[in-house]
């Protein structure tokens, strides 16, 4: 049976519930990075070829994808792609070295730089391969779970774009904001504009959830935070939301992701993200209280909890579970799972999230 979209019609939707603060069944469980090198399949296929090849390769993403999905009864699958994509739209190299992950050979060195920088009304036709991607998921899902797009936001995608690399400070990154403000919100606008036009491209070629990473919220402090990240998160919820809707399609659910970024949700819950990520070091109780009840919350195990035996993994999601409750929350880590972890001890936390919060 096939929707009126066309796509394969849902047999389980407890994330896109569970998002819209609707009741759910089981709380839904995901993983972020579960497409990845834990999974020996996954290396398998990554042995074959370049990472960003895989990327843009749809067959190859789509494969990659449903992985997790044949081995453990997740409620989500996440498109195997990479926040770094933006960036390479936008006109910069970007490899991804052995051991020491993303590196950009010329990343920008100063506000002259952003010349360099293709106009982001261009970067939707270069990404088509990851739309493409969505598409041929969606249908291969079939409708077992829905499927999840993603960016990276403004500032993380910024601090990559000038680090070249990972830093333990951003201090290059962060110089900008000091050194250059206008250029700063002239690059973070450009960067913007490309996620917008790129997530609405995704949720038409079919993904049903879209996550934003920031994944470096801790560097910026509540001060960096409001003037650098705040107002660039807002645009991008705000106008794809409004352009989704322009285009006829119903009302897509967002996350919000800020990994480090405790201080910024009070701020992030005044926003339309329907949804918000927790990483590891906020109590979900604190969680709870400072985004108040109309937001759904999504993590929050410590990613290490999995080096633990499968008990000990057990009783940690029990806890985990009865911390957040069964409504309006998403089980997940709180960051990404690493390459050395067991998948058995994923397939454990899988089954204690439902196990526990079965009606
Ligand atoms: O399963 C999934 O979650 C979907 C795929 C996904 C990848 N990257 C695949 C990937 C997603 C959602 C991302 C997002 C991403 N990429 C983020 C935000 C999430 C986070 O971790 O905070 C960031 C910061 C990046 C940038 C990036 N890409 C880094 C820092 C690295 C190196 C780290 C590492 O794990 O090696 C990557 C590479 C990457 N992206 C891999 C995968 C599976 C491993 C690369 C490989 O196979 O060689």
């Amino acid at each position: 049976m096939a929707e009126k979209n066309g796509f394969p019609a849902m047999k389980n939707d407890r994330l896109l519930r569970a998002a819209r603060g609707e009741e759910v069944d089981v709380v839904p469980v995901w993983v972020m990075r579960q497409a990845g090198r834990y999974l020996p399949e996954f290396r398998e296929e990554r042995a074959k070829c370049d990472f960003f090849t895989m990327c843009q390769t749809p067959e190859l993403s789509c494969k990659v994808t449903l992985q997790p999905l044949k081995r453990f009864p997740l409620d989500a699958a996440i498109i195997f792609s990479d926040i770094l994509v933006i960036p390479q739209a936008l006109g910069m190299e970007v490899k991804m070295q052995p051991g020491e992950g993303p590196v950009f050979p010329a990343p920008l060195r100063g506000p002259e730089d952003l010349t360099r920088l293709s106009s982001p009304v261009d970067v939707c036709s270069k990404l088509q391969y990851v739309f493409d991607a969505l598409t041929l998921t969606r249908k291969e899902l079939q409708g077992r779970a829905p499927l999840i797009g993603f960016s990276g936001a403004p500032w993380t995608i910024m601090a990559y774009m000038i680090e070249g690399k990972g830093s333990k400070t951003m201090s290059n990154a962060k110089s900008w904001f000091y050194k250059y403000p206008d250029a700063s919100h002239q690059l973070l606008k450009i960067i913007s504009d490309a996620t917008v036009s790129y997530l609405v491209g995704q949720a038409k070629a079919g993904a049903q959830l879209l996550q934003v990473f920031e994944s470096h919220a801790e560097h910026l402090g509540p001060y960096l935070f409001r003037e650098f990240a705040l107002p660039y998160l807002k645009q991008i919820c705000d106008e794809v939301k409004e352009r989704v809707s322009q285009l006829g399609f119903e009302d897509i659910p967002m996350t919000v992701f800020p990994k480090g970024g405790h201080f910024a949700l009070k701020d992030l819950a005044a926003l339309k993200y329907d949804v918000i990520g927790i990483d590891w070091t906020v109590d979900p109780i604190l969680a709870r209280e400072l985004v108040g009840p109309n937001k759904t919350l999504q993590g929050n195990l410590d990613p290490c909890a999995l080096y633990a035996d499968k008990k000990f993994i057990n009783s940690s999601v029990k806890e985990m579970l009865d911390k957040f409750g069964r409504n309006r929350y998403i089980a997940n880590l709180g960051h990404g799972i690493y390459p050395d972890m067991d998948p058995e001890h994923l397939a454990a936390f899988v089954e204690a999230v439902h196990e526990h919060s079965k009606k």
